[in-house]
């Protein structure tokens, strides 16, 4: 038999032992209050017999037993009882007179009775008496006739007999007991077996998410189906249970991060896959630069890769990008202290036009934001996006030094890239992130690719969100356009043999922050800032830092600074707003269109409110490195962030992150998943001017106290909801999706 048979038979007798040892001590029990109450009755009616018998021998002999007493012949009645004692029952024979002697008795009569003997009364039922010869039974039956004193006769019976037969009976129950307590082990044992084979075959298919769980399968299983609702909400909780003792009782960090690779996932590699690359080399005046891009997912993947030490696979869209990189387009990062390996990927003018420019960038990024800018979709750019994510997929089976690494693939630009790595490393465990919003599924529906885009995501281990609600739309999209099955207890789509789990990760920022230890105080970054921008010591800054992107609401809020000089005209010459753009996707008509719309309406409200010098909007369409930004952070009174549609927005945590003097205000928009858990900010709706310029104004009048109240609660959320943890979660999770799929391969491999 083989091993595994082995076990589950063991297991069945495991689970059997429980159930017949109890059996066992209960039929002991049984047996031995039955021995004695069967003994009881077959006493009972062997005496019985035995008194019908006494009876009949009486009768029998009345006759014959008077005329010889009349005769007074002692040897004919001696002769008589003789032959009447051949019956091998009847032990002995006695005639008792009227006056309580006994003239006539068989030679076997026991010395110990006579016509006194006690409880024997003639004419009634006999009694049992233990003898040294045995147990006896003794009657006694009245002998009239006429002319004759009345008389009685004693019958003696053996009952040895008896105690035999109660010794055999004994023996037989005892038998039947064990006999039966045998039989009905096997049977246990037996059931056990069958229903343990059932159980473990539902359960299993709980694991798979499949049999019990589809409501009109013809394999539902169902003795577990009332279960599957409460199993799945046991696990569920347990589960979160782990995630929130996780979570509590971790304090994320690089070092946290690395010991969870090394202990959950045993040093497995990670690869991370994205458009944009952490450091972009470019040919400056003086020769090479290196580039930071302003880029949210940048911001949070890059302190996750320096404690992981894996690969970074980006496209390599630097001028100087070929130049520093080796032969197998690779080279080592951060520059000067490389903690981890950029591997880059070299794309066409034309592969990027249509895949990054048109697909991803004029198809998907406005399809998933709602922010009234139509999506286009071309063929071309579709079939370039397919190209490009094909080449992602090879790159990463390249780099991959196992078949089964941890991949963490990052964003829009890579819908299809989950699928086609499965195709080439089916163990990977992969972990796709989507950066931007996921729309409801009318809007999702409009996309002429959409069935592909969605199963391509779909070859995800873990599918992953800024919050529950845009996990909530993928669920409603999935469900609407492709033949999946969606368990919304545990966020998990089954399609063919795979199992996605749908989450939210917020995503999040390095703390403590990067320039902590290096950067000005806020002293010095107000005097910088005041300085370079020739304003009055008490002037009060506002900040706004976007890539220049629809989406950001640039254009609302600077109508609500605009706003705010018309309801707050002492403002004029006492507020300066810094707007930092950062130039983005400028090939592209409606960034362009931003762009000029953008700047006519700085100029226009410079125009209305500027005196001498003082220009009340600074407008800097440049790149930016993120340390300068830290010291326009570090010298604000008040950042807003007015998107009209964001993921999650990491300039609202970075601003808070970076106010270490616990001062400045956010002003944040309610369409950002940032809103969602910076509740201590002020929250707005930016399609609604007046309100977005009163927070502004209640932002600049804010007393010192409140603003302390409120930085130090947002403070310490982004402090406890860091990148790490962020990270962490995703890990964990992948952590336990690899432990379960071990588990299931071996229990499946049991079957
Ligand atoms: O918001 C999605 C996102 O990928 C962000 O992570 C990032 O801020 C931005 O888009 C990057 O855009 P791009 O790489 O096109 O400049």
């Amino acid at each position: 038999m083989p091993l595994s048979k082995r076990r589950m038979l063991f297991r069945s007798l495991r689970l059997s032992l429980r159930f017949i040892v109890p059996l066992a001590a209960a039929l002991a029990i049984l047996a031995y209050a039955v021995v004695p109450l069967v003994d009881r009755l077959y006493l009972r009616w062997s005496v019985r017999d035995i008194d019908i018998r006494v009876d009949l021998i009486a009768s029998t002999l009345q006759e014959p037993l008077t005329d010889l007493l009349q005769q007074g012949n002692r040897s004919k009645i001696n002769a008589l009882f003789s032959r009447v004692l051949r019956d091998e029952r009847l032990f002995a024979i006695g005639y008792c007179t009227g006056g309580g002697s006994m003239p006539y008795r068989t030679q076997t009569f026991p010395k110990e009775l006579d016509c006194a003997t006690p409880g024997l009364s003639a004419d009634k039922p006999g009694i049992m008496l233990k003898l040294p010869e045995g147990l006896v039974h003794v009657a006694a039956r009245s002998m009239a006739a006429e002319g004759l004193p009345s008389g009685t006769l004693i019958l003696v019976h053996d009952m040895r007999f008896f105690e035999r037969r109660s010794t055999d009976t004994k023996k037989y129950i005892m038998l039947l007991f064990v006999v039966l307590g045998i039989v009905i082990s096997l049977i246990t044992v037996f059931v056990a077996h069958l229903s343990w084979r059932g159980w473990m075959e539902g359960v299993r298919a709980m694991l798979r998410g499949e049999g019990i769980l589809r409501p009109f399968s013809r394999s539902r299983n169902s003795e577990l189906e009332p279960l599957v609702g409460d199993l799945r909400n046991l696990l569920r909780s347990l589960d979160e249970e782990r995630r929130y003792a996780d979570d509590a009782t971790i304090w994320w960090n690089p070092d946290t991060l690395r010991g969870l690779l090394r202990k959950q996932l045993t040093g497995d590699q990670v690869l991370v896959v994205s458009n944009r690359e952490p450091y972009i080399h470019v040919q400056g005046k003086t020769g090479i630069e290196v580039r930071r891009p302003a880029s949210g997912l940048v911001t949070a993947v890059e302190p996750v890769m320096r404690a992981c030490s894996g690969t970074w696979i980006a496209h390599g869209g630097g001028s100087a990008d070929r130049e520093v990189a080796d032969q197998h387009s690779r080279l080592p990062v951060p520059p000067g202290h490389p903690e981890y390996t950029l591997r880059r990927i070299w794309l066409t003018q034309e592969e990027e036009a249509g895949y990054y420019y048109g697909f991803a960038n004029e198809g998907l990024w406005p399809l998933c934001h709602i922010a009234h800018v139509r999506p286009v979709f071309r063929n071309s750019d579709w079939e370039h996006y397919v190209t490009v994510n094909q080449r992602f997929a090879d790159a990463v089976a390249e780099e991959a030094r196992k078949d089964d690494p941890v991949v963490l693939v990052q964003d829009y630009h890579f819908a299809l890239l989950p699928s086609m790595i499965r195709k080439l490393l089916p163990r990977a465990t992969l972990i796709t992130f989507w950066h931007i919003p996921w729309p409801n599924p009318e809007s999702f529906g409009i996309c002429p690719w959409r069935e592909e885009l969605l199963q391509g995501m779909l070859g995800s281990t873990i599918l992953g969100f800024h919050t529950r609600f845009h996990c909530k739309n993928f669920l409603e999209t999935v469900d609407r356009y492709l033949e999946t099955r969606i368990e919304h207890e545990s966020s998990t789509i089954s399609h063919g043999s795979m199992l996605t789990l749908v989450e939210s990760y917020p995503i999040s920022i390095q703390w403590p922050p990067p320039w902590q230890q290096t950067q000005p105080t806020v002293e010095e970054c107000r005097d910088w800032v005041r300085r370079t921008m020739h304003l009055e010591r008490d002037c009060l800054v506002g900040l706004g830092v976007d890539r220049l992107d629809y989406t950001k609401g640039i254009l609302e809020r600077l109508r609500a600074v605009e706003r705010l000089f018309e309801l707050y005209p002492d403002l004029i010459g006492r507020f300066q707003f810094i707007q930092i753009a950062a130039p983005s996707r400028s090939v592209l008509e409606d960034y362009q269109a931003l762009d000029s719309r953008v700047r006519s309406l700085t100029e226009q409200i410079n125009k209305r409110f500027s005196r001498g010098s003082y220009q009340p909007v600074c407008l800097k369409v440049e790149h930016h490195e993120p340390e300068e930004i830290n010291r326009y952070y570090r010298a604000a009174d008040v950042c807003m962030v007015t998107s009209l549609h964001d993921g999650m927005n990491l300039v609202a945590k970075e601003y808070v992150a970076s106010r270490d003097d616990e001062r400045g205000v956010l002003v944040l928009s309610q369409f950002t998943g940032a809103a969602h858990e910076l509740h201590e900010a002020l929250i707005v709706n930016p399609y609604h001017i007046e309100q977005t310029a009163e927070a502004l104004f209640q932002a600049l009048t804010m007393s010192e106290f409140e603003q302390r109240e409120r930085m130090r609660s947002m403070r310490g959320l982004v402090r406890d909801f860091n990148v790490y943890r962020w990270a962490g979660r995703m890990l964990i999770d992948a952590a336990r999706i690899r432990q379960r799929e071990k588990l299931s391969v071996r229990i499946g491999r049991s079957v």
